[in-house]
């Protein structure tokens, strides 16, 4: 089987996914770019968010599988080949995932955020605690990573609701879908945390409107993508209170530019889209298992449905 390897990588992260690859799938011939001599051979890409155009002239291409979970990047560009995508879901990335919105929300709740705005002024003052169960989190997207963070902070003893676009159902969970639902939850929301996928219906969602419709001092996480957040909209919730700190993971431009408002923003916590770094190892695993499909034609996991742009 001949499989191009491509993407936004260096060559140093290039040749530790090739190492891990090769590893979990030995018989495979590995392409690092397409020439006129090996486009005919090859059947599969393995692709981490490659320059758009780098994937046309394949013509026996009959999967593209995605490094990354999210493939906003990827279905943008006008020139994909007409073939199934799969995107890369892994439990240890979940797991990474609700790590990191565990510690954010804990973080919101028990004012660690307030104490070290505290420190910069040599102010000791103690706030007022609460419990667990007095938060209403809410996570606005419920795929497999919404989904485990969502049990993740109910078993830490948060009251969680998941919401997403459509209907849907998530074991232990309180879930609610649309647009019409959203408002009312916001209202009673002390953290929201945004996991969605970013597709035409969900792009600039965190906007002015939906900063009004919070409960006043609410905290916010981004951990899905920048185009989201609607990034001067929320430096206005932050000026007026509406929101009371912001934990962002992802930006619109990445790298976060050195003259950003948000690096120096106190109520802002900046982080360099590390919420769920892609673990090599499973993830070469879990490539290997819908290699091994697609060549025995058997059915492909986790293949991304192009109209709904997830
Ligand atoms: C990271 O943001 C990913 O989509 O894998």
């Amino acid at each position: 089987m001949d499989i191009l390897l491509c993407g936004s990588f260096d060559d140093n992260e290039r040749d530790a996914w090739l190492a891990e690859l090769q590893r979990a799938l030995p018989q495979a011939r590995w392409h690092m770019s397409a020439t006129a001599e090996n486009a005919g051979l090859i059947t599969a890409a393995v692709v981490a968010n490659p320059p758009a155009g780098l994937l046309q002239g394949l013509p026996n291409l009959r999967l593209i599988q995605s490094l990354w979970a999210g493939v906003d990047r990827l279905l943008s560009d006008p020139s994909l080949p007409d073939v199934p995508v799969a995107r890369m879901v892994d439990p240890t990335m979940s797991a990474a995932m609700a790590e990191t919105a565990l510690w954010a929300t804990l973080s919101l709740h028990r004012g660690f955020y307030d104490y070290a705005r505290q420190q910069h002024a040599c102010d000791w003052r103690q706030l007022p605690q609460r419990r667990a169960d007095e938060i209403q989190v809410t996570l606005l997207g419920m795929g497999q990573m919404g989904r485990t963070c969502a049990q993740r902070l109910v078993t830490q003893g948060y009251r969680v609701t998941g919401w997403k676009l459509r209907s849907g159902a998530a074991e232990g969970v309180a879930l609610e879908h649309g647009m019409d639902a959203l408002w009312p939850l916001l209202a009673c929301s002390d953290i929201v945390i945004n996991l969605l996928p970013l597709t035409p219906q969900t792009g600039d969602l965190l906007d002015r409107r939906f900063f009004e419709a919070l409960r006043p001092g609410a905290g916010l996480v981004n951990l899905a993508r920048g185009g989201h957040l609607v990034e001067a909209d929320l430096l206005q919730a932050l000026e007026c209170g509406q929101v009371g700190h912001a934990v962002l993971d992802v930006f619109r431009s990445e790298p976060l530019p050195a003259e950003h408002p948000f690096w120096k923003h106190p109520q802002v916590t900046v982080l360099p889209h590390i919420a769920a770094a892609t673990d090599m190892r499973g993830a070469a695993r879990i490539v290997a298992v819908n290699l091994q499909a697609l060549r025995d034609g058997e059915s492909l996991h986790d293949l991304v449905e192009r109209s709904r742009g997830y």
